[in-house]
């Protein structure tokens, strides 16, 4: 049976009497990597909050793994999909990083884990945000913001990721440590969505590329 983290039959949404969507149909496996291009103000963020359960009223199907979106509940949903928000505040759940990663930790993994706390360190260490981990969060700037946001993903490694504009705010030194982990994950069939202006970046390690245009997400090629 084929391994389908989204599929989407004939959706519509649109923001009151704006369309954003019509007569989408698309299928995306678990361990593909696929970049989502578009203009400004095509829908991409729209397409993330509809994947991640946050706009609900959409018409047609959204299934991710083999449950209709709407039937999940934001827990269970974030056990098979770990969304990094384009508006970097949207992406921390604690008062500072250490907080931030606790919660993160707590909430959407299944099993307790003896290690967590090891795992929290080489997340702050891979970032460069160890000495920031006890500062409050609104303290911090947008970029390292955008860290901790990663560092979070990096603990919920093994689930598919929905990544909108995360190389945005940060410097080339991060991306390249942020590329070196989506090559880790490419090794061990784990898949992305990814929705960059920076495409080039991307063009080694994508299997697939789609875009959002006149209401539909075509693939390109
Ligand atoms: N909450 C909202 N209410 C009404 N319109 C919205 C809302 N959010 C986004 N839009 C509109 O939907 C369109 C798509 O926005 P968005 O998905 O953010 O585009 P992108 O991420 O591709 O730049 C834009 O025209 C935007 O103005
Ligand atoms: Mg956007």
């Amino acid at each position: 049976m084929k391994n389908s983290i989204i599929r989407i039959n004939k959706m519509k949404f649109r923001y009151f009497k704006k369309s954003i969507f019509e007569d989408v149909n698309l299928e995306i496996m678990k361990n593909e990597i696929v970049l989502l291009t578009g203009e400004s103000g095509s829908g991409k963020t729209t397409f993330c909050r509809l994947i991640s359960g946050l706009e609900k009223n959409y018409s047609g199907e959204i299934f991710i793994s083999k449950k209709e979106n709407n039937s999940y509940t934001a827990k269970e949903r974030f056990m098979e999909i770990s969304y990094l928000k384009q508006e970097v505040s949207g992406n921390i759940l604690g008062s500072t990083p250490e907080e931030d990663l606790q919660i993160s930790q707590n909430r959407f993994n299944e099993e307790k884990d003896t290690s967590f706390k090891d795992k929290r360190e080489d997340a702050l260490k891979i970032y460069k945000i160890e000495s920031l981990k006890n500062q409050p969060v609104w303290e911090l700037s947008g970029g390292q913001k955008k860290r901790v946001g990663l560092a979070d993903l990096y603990l919920n490694f093994n689930k598919f990721w929905l990544l909108d504009e995360p190389t945005a705010g940060l410097d080339n030194g991060i991306i390249n440590i942020f590329m070196e982990i989506l090559k880790q994950r490419k090794k061990q069939n784990l898949g992305a969505l990814i929705i960059s202006h920076r495409q080039e970046i991307f063009a080694d390690i994508i299997h697939r590329k789609l875009e959002i245009k006149q209401n539909k997400i075509w693939d390109v090629q």
